[in-house]
């Protein structure tokens, strides 16, 4: 059995910090939005009313709380939103409890709470192994009112009006110098936007960055809206950074969003979301068009198996208001969480929260009570724990391609890994009410004979003579295959 470097690293007691890309891709990430995650004072019951766009109390302390809670999905990482001071009171458009309003660099969102408590729940974090990624803004600041109020003064550390573009709107986002020189925003809160390719600004960036990281022991960055700065400032950022970065380009198309793998170790996977979420939501959603934007995504990006591989997120509808159907939930969550790439679940996601778009997919998750035994939650603890023990027996699981071995208009399966140690992920957008059939299903890379495991319901399967596994399918319910003979003390399925 081959010990993969991260585990031999963390017998020697190596820190976790200066996380590399080749060790983050062997992490489950679950997104915080740290205001609606989680109270110090552990409250259950505590209102907030996401349409109302004020704090609701959440906290870092809140999330050293509940850290069993998310460690028993088997999440082996957390992103949480930014930690930087941002504007204060009410705008037009609600507080800043999300955090990307920032005015200091060198200052904390005390909403949050202390520096001391951002220290504790990195180490609370380390001390499980775990790994802490923090959001960061570049892009921009955040002024509450119209362009022309701006006091620049009162920003830090980049208080110049000369540090920022002049004034205008994107209103073309086939241009790209109008995307990365104009603002985003409104005339309630307009996002001042930093001139990233002036020598001052990436230069104050990139001592900030490398302070930040060291000060709070960060292992990797989430970065916001990378798409509006130009692409050459991020090759030093992420070099100052000297952590995993993974960019938010927000575009579904491999061609726009796979070329800042060129200049980020990582991109979120647009790309895939989009088909991905379209092909669960009904019957009728195109299994083939998934197949083949996986396919795309694979020989268009650098590296697809260090893309944020998620989807739901803060920006994004959530699944469940898509489709309330918990089969077709259980169908995307599964392949978020066993594709290539490092895979995200956003919080509440577990809970089928269903929240539409900003501000409703952000309704505060300590209303679910934390909730163990919800059927989400105990799906991305099975998955994540094939996921966790697959990595583990085959060091090279992680950077083997998923590829689609099967498809037909309602199921898809795919394989990644090899030399027996594969796992085979087969899904379904029927929903609930789909009927029951036999798929039998070759190009496993299975002997003859072999016993696998469906992991989710702990039946064994043997390979037939003509080489085909015969794949019980039932009421739209995703099944996750692999050999028997490798999960001997695992734990999983009492093996
Ligand atoms: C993308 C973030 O995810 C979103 O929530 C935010 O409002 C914008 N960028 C602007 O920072």
């Amino acid at each position: 059995m081959k010990i993969p470097l991260f585990l031999a690293a963390a017998a020697f007691g190596c820190t976790a910090s200066a996380a590399t890309p080749a060790e983050w891709r062997s992490k489950i990430i679950y997104q915080v939005l740290t205001d609606r995650f989680a109270r110090a004072d552990n409250s259950t019951t505590a209102g907030c009313d996401a349409s109302a766009r004020q704090y609701c109390g959440g906290s870092y302390q809140g999330i050293i709380n509940q850290l069993d809670y998310i460690q028993g999905m088997g999440f082996t990482a957390i992103w949480i939103s930014p930690i930087t001071y941002n504007l204060e009171g009410d705008t037009g458009v609600g507080e800043a409890y999300h955090g990307y309003w920032q005015q200091d660099l060198y200052r904390l969102n005390e909403n949050f709470g202390t520096a001391e408590e951002l220290k504790a729940l990195s180490t609370a974090l380390h001390d499980r192994d775990m790994y802490l990624m923090v959001d960061v803004v570049t892009n921009h600041n955040g002024w509450a009112g119209n362009y022309t109020t701006v006091d620049y003064s009162k920003f830090n550390p980049f208080n110049s009006q000369d540090d920022y573009h002049s004034y205008c709107e994107i209103t073309n986002y086939d241009d790209q110098d109008n995307v990365e020189d104009c603002w985003l925003g409104d005339s309630n809160v307009e996002l001042v936007d930093l001139k990233t390719e002036s020598s001052t600004v990436s230069s104050g960036y990139n001592s900030w960055i490398k302070e930040l990281v060291s000060n709070y022991s960060i292992d990797g960055l989430r970065i916001d809206t990378a798409k509006h700065v130009d692409k050459s400032f991020w090759p030093d950022f992420n070099t100052a950074a000297g952590v995993f970065c993974t960019g938010e380009v927000f575009d579904g198309d491999p061609a726009y969003t796979c070329p800042y793998q060129e200049v980020l170790d990582s991109v979120l996977n647009y790309p895939i979301y989009y088909p991905l979420t379209r092909t669960f939501t009904s019957s009728s959603g195109s299994i083939s068009d998934l197949a083949s934007e996986i396919n795309t995504v694979k020989s268009t990006c650098k590296d697809s198996t260090l893309l944020g591989t998620f989807s739901e997120n803060h920006d994004v509808t959530r699944f469940a208001s898509l489709t309330s159907d918990l089969s077709q939930a259980r169908n995307v969550m599964t392949f978020t969480l066993l594709h290539d790439g490092v895979p995200i679940l956003y919080q509440g996601q577990e809970q089928h929260y269903a929240g539409t778009s900003d501000p409703d997919n952000r309704a505060a998750i300590w209303l679910s009570g934390y909730n163990t035994s919800s059927p989400l939650y105990r799906l991305a603890a099975s998955v994540n724990q094939i996921r966790n023990h697959a990595m583990y027996v085959d060091a090279d699981y992680l950077t083997y391609m998923n590829y689609p071995i099967y498809n037909d208009t309602n199921t898809l399966a795919l394989r990644k890994g090899y030399d027996g140690m594969q796992v085979i992920t087969v899904l379904s957008n029927l929903g609930a009410g789909g009927a029951a059939y036999t798929l039998n299903l070759g190009s496993t890379g299975w002997n003859n004979g072999t016993q696998v495991v469906e992991v989710l319901t702990c039946t064994t399967l043997t390979t037939a003579s003509d080489g085909t596994v015969p794949v019980a399918m039932q009421s739209g319910l995703p099944r996750v295959l692999y050999p028997k003979d490798k999960l001997s003390e695992s734990g999983i399925c009492g093996l």
